[in-house]
């Protein structure tokens, strides 16, 4: 493979921007090479049977509105609430009715002092409103508490919006109402509640396109200075036109977290080994160093054009100059035994 270094971006490595593939060059570089021109215009997945067994979305009857969607109901926002979708760590996700619309409303749920501590890691850096807030949050007072679970819950909800506005493919919010955010179904072809990228098996073709598609959204989004926090097969949801990023309310900032990188690297690498198993050759890229080389020196951009291909910084051995130590070490050792055989003598 001939390559172009671009830069040293102090991580002690080279990026290289491959211009050539020649046959050496592993099939995956050489398949993201010419997937990656194209790249912007991912085409449509092939409808493909995705194995969701989940219940239909037509119910035989409403559940009981729960205390948290009733103030929707009353002032309009929502008709009715169908039934639950999934009750998580996180928060509770209800598929409702709005006028003729199927949507989901996520209800959060309010923190436990294990989930105080574990979302201040992912807080770290974040603009908050204002110093009085900022400094209750990190004293962790009543006041603190309140402002952070409402800086929890705003997150995912801000998130959303400049997301979708950027293109990234998330789904599309409807608006936050009573610490509920209602947002678009994310569906799938035959119209149930979408499976998720870990419930489903895929063919390696589909898996590569799946696997280029979430990398360019994981730079878009880091190039708008965010990063999920949380991204695996379990946050992502399989529409018919490609893959959905869902449950952002860690969503990270990169540029006023210590902890950025190894967030980016854990998303990154939670898909590589999610779709590196219907094709294994996408367990060698390594998008995040790549990603996070060119964010470090300001030149990622939302069509940045990405390879996986990461040359590491180690000079190349020089099989002339290991022969010519080998035989120096060889020589100082009979030396010292010509040396030790005359003393005795
Ligand atoms: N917009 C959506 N469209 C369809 N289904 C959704 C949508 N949002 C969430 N879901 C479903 O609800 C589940 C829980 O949503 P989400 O991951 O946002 O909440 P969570 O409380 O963080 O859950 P978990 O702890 O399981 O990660 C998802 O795995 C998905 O199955
Ligand atoms: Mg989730």
């Amino acid at each position: 493979m001939s390559a172009r270094v671009l830069q040293d971006h102090g991580l002690g490595l080279y990026l290289c921007e491959s211009t050539q593939i020649h046959g050496e060059a592993s099939s995956a570089a050489a398949w993201y090479a010419a997937a990656l021109s194209t790249l912007d215009a991912l085409p449509a997945p092939p409808p493909q049977k995705t194995g969701f067994a989940g219940p239909k979305t037509a119910p035989t009857e409403t559940m009981k509105v729960p205390q948290d969607l009733q103030p929707l109901i009353d002032d309009g926002v929502i008709d009715e609430v169908i039934r639950s979708l999934k009750s998580g760590k996180e928060a509770t996700v209800y598929l409702v009715r709005s006028g003729t619309h199927l949507r989901c409303a996520k209800v959060y749920r309010d923190m436990t002092q294990r989930s105080f501590q574990r979302r201040a890691q992912y807080q770290e850096g974040r603009k908050v409103r204002g110093s009085r807030e900022t400094r209750a949050m990190n004293r962790g007072t009543r006041f603190g508490r309140r402002e952070q679970e409402h800086e929890w819950k705003n997150a995912e909800v801000d998130a959303l919006y400049r997301l979708a506005a950027a293109d990234v493919r998330v789904p599309r919010p409807f608006g936050y109402f009573n610490d509920v955010l209602i947002m678009e179904l994310v569906t799938d072809a035959s119209g149930d509640p979408a499976p998720r990228l870990g419930e489903v098996e895929l063919s390696p073709d589909v898996a590569r396109e799946y696997h280029i598609f979430l990398m360019r959204q994981v730079a878009r989004m880091l190039s708008l200075g965010l990063i999920h926090g949380d991204l695996s097969e379990f946050n992502i949801l399989l529409a018919p036109d490609g893959p959905v990023i869902i449950d952002l309310p860690q969503v990270v900032n990169a540029s006023g977290n210590n902890a950025a990188f190894a967030m980016l690297e854990r998303d990154v690498n939670n898909i590589r080994t999610a779709l590196g198993r219907f094709a294994p050759e996408l367990l060698q890229t390594e998008f995040a160093l790549e990603m996070w080389a060119l964010y470090e020196t300001g030149e990622l951009h939302p069509h940045s054009r990405l390879t996986g291909i990461v040359v590491r910084d180690e000079p190349p051995a020089d099989p002339a100059s290991v022969i010519e130590v080998i035989e120096d070490a060889r020589e100082e050792a009979l030396r010292r035994r010509i040396g030790r055989e005359e003393r005795v003598e």
